[in-house]
């Protein structure tokens, strides 16, 4: 099912999806409509609805707006489909995972967000262009906030095996970080309208698939931390293992202790985030 507001978009895009269907290869069930009712009963939902960034705008500066707008989803969504698993992809990410969280009322395990996997997928990108190696053997994740104050993972990134360090100078690491702090902005202002399409949704494919086929991937998402990395009642970036239950463990690992602070640093944004909803 797609939904969206706008009348004739999610029929057009429904329509234009199911006639893919006889090359690549699946049967043509997919519905548009501007309502809800077609969803009822939704084992997963995926949430995008809310106005994408502009250049020079942070993800930040959308909160207000889209605090209203994916709340509302999310109202009708736990109307019609109290069981399912909803995934956010609207930005401010982490924001709009407490919205999605408080509205819904669903437990820790039916909300995720997608950010983790996007980001590790821009590291990864950048260290396999550094190195002149296939993306499949760059191993990193990033953790954190997805937004500017995001952590690439660099002590446990590595090149099949071979710590990622060994083969790039720290001052070269750096800037591929940097790079992947700043990789939706970047493709932000290129585009001059819109937002990023083709990694987020293969992010969100990836998470589908690992619920619906229960494959148990350890994947970074956001997740309702209560406790682990010593963040309590914050949606933040962390290693979780994803299957048919949704977030079925946060999986906690060791930091360096430079990189616990900046995980702290990134929590501490999430929660002026949270706190600033409160007032609008
Ligand atoms: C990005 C948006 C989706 O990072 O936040 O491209």
């Amino acid at each position: 099912m797609l939904v969206d507001i706008v009348e004739g978009m999610p029929q057009g895009k429904a329509l234009d999806l199911n006639e893919a269907g006889p090359v690549v290869g699946y049967e043509p069930n997919v519905v548009g409509t501007n309502g809800y009712e077609e969803t009822a009963g939704s084992d997963i939902v995926v949430i995008t609805s809310g106005f994408p960034r502009q250049p020079g705008m942070s993800r930040d500066d959308l909160l207000g707006k889209n605090k209203e707008i994916v709340g509302g989803v999310a109202r009708e969504v736990a109307e019609r489909s109290p069981d399912a698993i909803i995934i956010v992809v609207t930005n401010p990410l982490d924001a709009m995972c407490h919205v999605a969280a408080d509205v819904s009322g669903f437990p820790r395990q039916r909300v995720i967000g997608m950010a983790g996997i996007l980001d590790s997928a821009r590291f990864r990108t950048f260290l396999a262009w550094e190195l002149g190696v296939s993306v499949r053997d760059v191993t990193g994740f990033v953790l954190g906030g997805h937004g500017d104050t995001m952590v690439p993972v660099v002590s446990y990134t590595n090149v099949a095996g071979v710590p990622v360090r060994q083969k790039i100078s720290e001052e070269r690491l750096e800037e591929i970080v940097q790079r992947t702090r700043d990789g939706g902005a970047e493709v932000v202002k290129l585009l001059q309208k819109g937002s990023a399409f083709y990694a987020p949704s293969a992010a969100v494919v990836e998470m589908v698939d690992a619920i619906v086929l229960d494959q148990k991937r350890v994947l970074p998402c956001a997740a309702l931390c209560q406790g682990e990395y010593g963040i309590d009642g914050l949606f933040v970036g962390v290693p979780v293992r994803l299957g048919a239950a949704g977030i079925e463990e946060i999986v906690e690992i060791d930091l360096e202790d430079a990189e616990k602070e900046q995980l702290q640093r990134s929590a501490d944004a999430v929660r002026e985030l949270v706190e600033a909803m409160k007032t609008l």
